[in-house]
């Protein structure tokens, strides 16, 4: 009679605690970001439908697994926020960045919460996973015309208050030198001076070009010839430097609405940068197309295997006038952004430092792309 009435007991209990279990999993699937329960083994012990839908996974292939494993997470070491919590007992926050199986940024926000037992350890930790990536392009992009906007204000100031006394410099030294005759010991230094005022006449020119609105014609354009005519102009430098340069086009690429003159400049830029990065063997510089008809996308890539750049200048090689290099005036890359963004495309970097750098161009192949900027 005794064992009837534990069996009785025990089923009882089974039954509630599978109650419980139910409600607790539908209180978590009812919330619309990730929740994460994570044991000292970092071991997933639940999780909500959220991560189901977002790892593609169904809850058995999760369960069980390492948090690492299935959150497709690069934190394992130090910089994760669950391990800070288990060792502290306090909540612990960091911003995860990935790449979405598109190839696009994602921002999730990571807090870990402890759950505590009565003696106070931390038996198990609460993840909360929250996407914050249109809030992070936003702000990204804010910053990013803010910066744009106010240096642009500045150059454009600074280039038309310097015109003029410049063109009176260069015009008097022009005089000076006439006057002076063939013979004069101080020819060389009015030389000098028109030599230089020129170099300044251009640079001024080229910053007042980067803050007046750029007008572009569209032509139905193949890319590869765009490219072809770019890199043939500078085949003699890549001779003379020991560079190899490679193609790597794919065929059946469609033809795009470019401005030809333009995108050749975002090329040749794209070419001397790469040219004055690498100094070292093995010199190479790869130049790819990628075509991808259900993304309507071109991509053009410029791989490079010269110095690379430092994580902390990745940010900052788009901003105008940034430049590491003695004789740079850090517009090629803007200037280049730009003439992209006109196009309705994107220009972006990806640097190891050591091993070279790739700017990728993605290119749309049907959107009309904006006419002025
Ligand atoms: N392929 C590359 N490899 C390594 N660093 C690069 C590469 N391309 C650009 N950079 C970095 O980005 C900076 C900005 O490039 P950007 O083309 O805007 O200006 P710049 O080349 O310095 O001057 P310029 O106005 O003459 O082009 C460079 O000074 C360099 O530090
Ligand atoms: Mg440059």
């Amino acid at each position: 009679m005794g064992g009837y009435s534990q069996d009785k007991t025990e089923r009882k209990l089974e039954r509630h605690i599978l109650e419980s279990k139910k409600m607790f999993q539908s209180i978590i699937d009812g919330i619309t970001d990730g929740v994460v329960l994570i044991d000292r083994e970092y071991k997933i012990v639940a999780v909500n439908e959220f991560i189901r839908q977002r790892t593609e996974k169904d809850f058995n292939e999760i369960l069980g697994k390492h948090c690492w494993e299935i959150l497709n997470c690069a934190l394992h070491g130090s910089g994760c926020p669950t391990r800070k919590t288990f060792e502290k007992g306090e909540v612990f926050e960091v911003i995860h960045r990935n790449l979405s199986n598109e190839g696009d940024e994602v921002y999730y926000s990571v807090r870990a919460f402890p759950l505590k037992e009565e003696s106070g350890n931390v038996s198990q930790v609460v993840e909360y996973i929250k996407d914050i990536s249109e809030g992070e392009r936003l702000k990204k992009e804010t910053i990013r015309i803010e910066k744009l906007t106010s240096t642009a204000e500045i150059a454009a100031g600074v280039a038309h208050e310097v015109r003029n006394p410049l063109s009176i410099v260069s015009a008097s030294a022009q005089y000076l030198h006439k006057a002076l005759g063939p013979n004069h010991p101080c020819r060389e230094f009015t030389e000098a001076i028109i030599k230089n005022a020129h170099t300044l006449e251009a640079i001024v020119s080229e910053l007042l070009n980067f803050t007046r609105p750029l007008p572009i014609t569209l032509e139905l354009k193949d890319v590869h010839e765009c490219l072809d005519k770019t890199l043939k102009f500078l085949e003699k430098k890549f001779f003379e430097q020991g560079v190899q340069l490679i193609k790597e086009y794919q065929a059946g690429l469609p033809p795009l609405m470019l401005d030809e003159r333009h995108m050749g400049q975002v090329f040749l830029n794209l070419a001397l940068n790469a040219l004055q990065a690498v100094n070292q063997d093995p010199k190479k510089l790869t130049v790819s197309t990628e075509y991808y008809p259900e993304k309507r996308q071109i991509i053009v890539k410029f791989k490079d295997t010269g110095s690379g750049i430092p994580e902390e200048n990745m940010v900052k090689i788009f901003a105008p006038f940034f430049s590491t290099r003695s004789k740079g005036i850090g517009l090629g890359l803007s200037m280049s952004q730009k003439i992209v963004e006109i196009h309705g495309g994107s220009l972006t970097a990806e640097s190891t430092v050591g091993h070279g750098a790739t700017f990728i161009i993605t290119l749309p192949t049907r959107e009309r792309a904006k006419t002025v900027l």
